[in-house]
């Protein structure tokens, strides 16, 4: 929370970590809401993670977010873990307690969610047969926010099927796994679609996948953001689907940080996307 007397700090630990958007939302919010603070890209190696979470409380950080490589490392080192985060396997917001004590969170799952829904807002998860392209870390987040929004089905394909099936012991409930080849198979019994590989990602070659399969009220999801539109999103488009971006995701898991730290619980304004956007 914030304090009058109190500079407001926060920032994000990564390696590398200066391409990070984080600061400008952050920052943007800062402006915005009329609080003195700052929120800075903090270059940490994992060797010194622990040290530089353990100085967050002596420096006055309210907190900070994690990003690659130290999500899955913070688990072992913060005080408390809240359930979400330990159940994705990975924290992307550490908080300092008034004790001094580091509780860690994970709000990627809220973040896709609320990109989602900024889309569509009439969306209802709990009608909406799921397919998750890749098995990875965000992947794992994702498909823990689908699960928790009652889905009736997430099916996790990934090129390494062992991944996927490993996710959905783990996960259990609705979640299965098959295999990577019969992603377009499974297209006609698909609600939202989205995709959590660097397949599209700029320099990467374009995912392979025929959209001709998914119904006409289908939602594709793309979380890549660079570029904006990548050829799955285009597809979509072409196709008259509605397509969702990967900045959402970005913008929106920054938004209960903010609260958690600060108080205000900030908004993903039009003017935000386009700083943010000016800078992709
Ligand atoms: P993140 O934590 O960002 O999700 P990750 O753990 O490296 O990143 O996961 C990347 C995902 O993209 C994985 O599902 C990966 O598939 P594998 O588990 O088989 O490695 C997927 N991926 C990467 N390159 C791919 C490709 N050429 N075709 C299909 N999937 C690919």
């Amino acid at each position: 929370m914030t304090h009058p007397e109190r500079f407001a700090l926060a920032g994000v630990m990564g390696h590398p970590v200066l391409h990070s958007r984080s600061p400008r939302i952050h920052n943007h919010w800062f402006a915005k809401y009329g609080i003195a603070g700052t929120y800075v890209p903090l270059a940490i190696e994992p060797s010194g993670l622990e040290v530089a979470l353990r100085a967050l409380p002596g420096l006055g950080f309210a907190g900070c977010n994690l990003t690659i490589p130290h999500k899955e490392a913070a688990l072992s080192i913060l005080d408390e873990i809240d359930p979400l985060a330990r159940r994705i396997g990975a924290v992307n917001c550490v908080i300092v307690r008034p004790d001094g004590s580091l509780l860690g969170r994970n709000y990627d799952a809220f973040g896709f969610l609320e990109s989602i829904r900024e889309r569509v807002p009439a969306m209802n998860f709990a009608s909406a047969p799921a397919l998750v392209l890749g098995a990875g870390g965000a992947a794992r987040a994702i498909i823990a926010g689908l699960a928790d929004q009652g889905c009736p089905q997430v099916i996790v394909v990934n090129r390494t099927l062992a991944r996927a099936q490993a996710l959905a012991g783990e996960f259990g409930g609705p979640v299965v796994a098959r295999p990577w080849e019969e992603r377009e198979a499974l297209l006609p019994g698909t609600r939202l679609l989205v995709n959590t590989t660097s397949q599209g990602m700029h320099g990467q070659p374009a995912l392979e996948i025929d959209l001709g399969g998914l119904p006409a009220d289908a939602v594709v999801s793309d979380i890549v953001y660079v570029p904006l539109e990548t050829p799955l999103l285009a597809q979509a488009r072409q196709r008259g689907l509605i397509g969702v971006d990967g900045l959402g995701m970005l913008l929106h898991q920054a938004r209960p940080a903010f609260r958690d730290w600060f108080g205000p619980m900030p908004e993903v304004t039009p003017e935000l996307r386009q700083e943010i956007e000016a800078t992709l």
